[in-house]
């Protein structure tokens, strides 16, 4: 179970961010844009997009579930360490949404995702990146290029695709892409 401190803190916090924050879209034809990660997935890829928020990839990925602790267009409001999965799933996006707590609050996460992925998957990440200070007081574990890398060999897969400080109108982020072949 997600700690419930935390878990009330999350839900005040961003459904403060939802009421208020303009979403601020990157060029369709960036590598990481929604559009681009909806073309490059196919339709018999089961996707699951965890922290899903407004679920931004809904109606553009055929088999999408998006799940998130915010009813603000979840599919399943639920946080991830209480969702109960009925299929494994190809792809998991996790877009800003796995790096609240400690390290090993992450790793606990991972490790139940882990349980809801298919050898041969793959998981899209966006964080934020180590060296920008967010001013919206949550409290983020630092994610790096290498801490991301060492967790992806936990769980056997490998990274690439690493982008650092895309800068989208100020707004500093970070993604990556881990894929496991067997
Ligand atoms: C920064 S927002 C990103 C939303 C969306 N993925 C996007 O990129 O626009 C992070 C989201 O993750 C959700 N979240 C954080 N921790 C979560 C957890 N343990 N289980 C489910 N959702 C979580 C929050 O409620 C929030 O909607």
């Amino acid at each position: 179970m997600l700690d419930s401190e935390l878990e009330y803190v999350l839900i005040q916090k961003f459904a403060y961010y939802y009421a208020n924050v303009q979403h601020n879209n990157a060029p369709t034809n960036f590598f990481y844009s929604i559009e681009s990660i909806s073309d490059r997935i196919t339709d018999d890829q089961q996707v699951i997009d965890i922290g899903c928020g407004i679920n931004p990839f809904k109606g553009l990925i055929q088999n999408l579930i998006g799940i998130d602790l915010v009813d603000v267009g979840a599919d399943i409001v639920t946080s991830v360490e209480s969702f109960q999965p009925t299929k494994k799933f190809d792809v998991a996006i996790c877009f800003g949404s796995l790096q609240f707590g400690s390290y090993d609050y992450v790793l606990k996460q991972l490790m139940l995702i882990d349980k809801f992925m298919n050898e041969k998957s793959m998981i899209i990440w966006k964080f934020t990146p180590n060296d920008y200070v967010m001013h919206d007081d949550l409290d983020r574990f630092p994610l790096s290029e290498d801490i991301l890398n060492d967790l992806a060999k936990k769980f056997n897969y490998i990274q690439s695709h690493f982008m650092h400080n895309i800068n989208r109108q100020q707004d500093l982020r970070g993604y990556t892409t881990w894929t496991r072949k067997n």
